[in-house]
């Protein structure tokens, strides 16, 4: 039931805080500040010489978040592709390395097909899933569950936010196996993943600005969404969620190519929405602001006060997010572009939890 909501997806947004909270609880000790997997992994992250991550749709995004903290924590190398495309193009994969699969209903037919494809070559196989009764769950070596509860909304919010808790999780087991973290690095990341849940909750405290600006946004044939590093992701992720949900053409890039086709498109009628944590990428996405400001583009800017500060362009609207000294500013920054996305598809009128031609689990290929 939607409980008080008008939509399953608000109900799903607002849940975050709790069902990222019970997925933190699941994956890290909190009073001795470690990683505590629930399951033994039957592989030792020393001997994977490659990780290759798979998934369709939001599913990949959190993949692709992962790669950052996984090179970035365990200096493991990351391949991420979408199941369509893995699946057919037999990607070599070598006896005892290590793919992770990714999906809330552990269902989808592409992702399924790329996990028994990776048990043929001799992987170790890990699933991120929500449904543990699931096929992909039911298949798979090792089964990583995100507590996010039922998703019944088409467009995936607290699937994502759980998968990328998970994923974190795993990323700081990893660089800890492999000597890369000490413990007190360890601690420091536990200590911040720990954070997650309340800064999800001030987070949400945006929700009227954010309204506000979906009246605009709903007028808009087109909205480019940008950023960098692991805000790359979650750019991609805004676009999806909005073409999703409200039928607004909309892409993401990486902040670093707009000059190398998409600032073509820049106009007085085109918002740019730029996902900018305050990070050490922040000082790059602030040039190509500029580059999309001088352009006469509508900006929205998405940082924290000490971006939003720093930032030298007159933004159309700042969106200020808690500030956050760790490397998890996904997890929290994927939440405006939910609740930008939401909101736009309500003033457009759609239908929120049933948009067009979608189905909650791609069974077929
Ligand atoms: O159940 P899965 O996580 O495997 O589903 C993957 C995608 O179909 C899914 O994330 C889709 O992209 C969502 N509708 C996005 O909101």
């Amino acid at each position: 039931d939607k409980a008080n909501y008008r939509h399953f997806m608000a109900k799903e947004i607002h849940e975050q805080p709790e069902v990222v909270g019970h997925t933190l609880a699941r994956y890290v000790d909190m009073a001795s500040e470690r990683v505590a997997l629930p399951v033994k992994l039957p592989f030792d992250f020393n001997d994977v010489q490659r990780i290759t991550i798979t998934a369709c749709g939001t599913a990949s995004y959190a993949g692709y978040v992962a790669k950052y903290w996984f090179e970035r924590f365990a200096r493991v190398p990351v391949e991420v592709d979408v199941a369509s495309e893995f699946r057919y193009r037999e990607a070599p994969l070598r006896k005892g390395d290590l793919a992770v699969f990714i999906s809330q209903s552990g269902e989808t037919a592409d992702t399924l097909a790329a996990l028994r494809y990776a048990k043929e070559q001799g992987a170790h196989t890990v699933a991120v899933v929500n449904v543990p009764t699931s096929t992909i769950a039911r298949e798979a070596e090792t089964v990583l569950q995100t507590l996010a509860g039922p998703e019944i909304g088409v467009a995936s919010t607290k699937a994502f936010t759980c998968q990328l808790m998970v994923l974190a999780a795993l990323a700081v087991a990893a660089g800890k196996a492999r000597g890369e973290l000490s413990d007190a690095d360890e601690a420091k990341l536990v200590q911040g993943l720990v954070e997650i849940p309340r800064l999800i909750a001030a987070a949400l405290v945006a929700e009227p600005q954010i309204e506000k600006l979906a009246r605009d946004i709903a007028k808009s044939r087109d909205v480019l969404y940008l950023g960098r590093g692991t805000s790359f992701p979650i750019a991609l992720e805004g676009a999806l969620k909005l073409k999703e949900i409200s039928y607004i053409h909309a892409e993401g890039y990486a902040a670093g190519e707009l000059k190398h086709g998409p600032i073509a498109l820049i106009d007085e009628t085109m918002p740019v929405v730029v996902i900018a944590p305050y990070d050490r990428v922040f000082e790059k996405t602030v040039s190509n602001m500029q580059e999309v400001a001088a352009r006469g583009g509508n900006i929205i800017l998405v940082t924290d006060a000490k971006g939003a500060e720093e930032a030298t362009v007159d933004s159309l609207v700042t969106i200020v997010l808690p500030d956050m000294g760790s490397a998890f500013t996904p997890i929290v920054y994927a939440i405006p572009v939910q609740l930008l996305a939401y909101h736009t598809a309500v003033v457009m009128g759609t239908d929120v939890d049933q948009p067009r031609n979608l189905a909650k689990s791609v069974t077929v290929e």
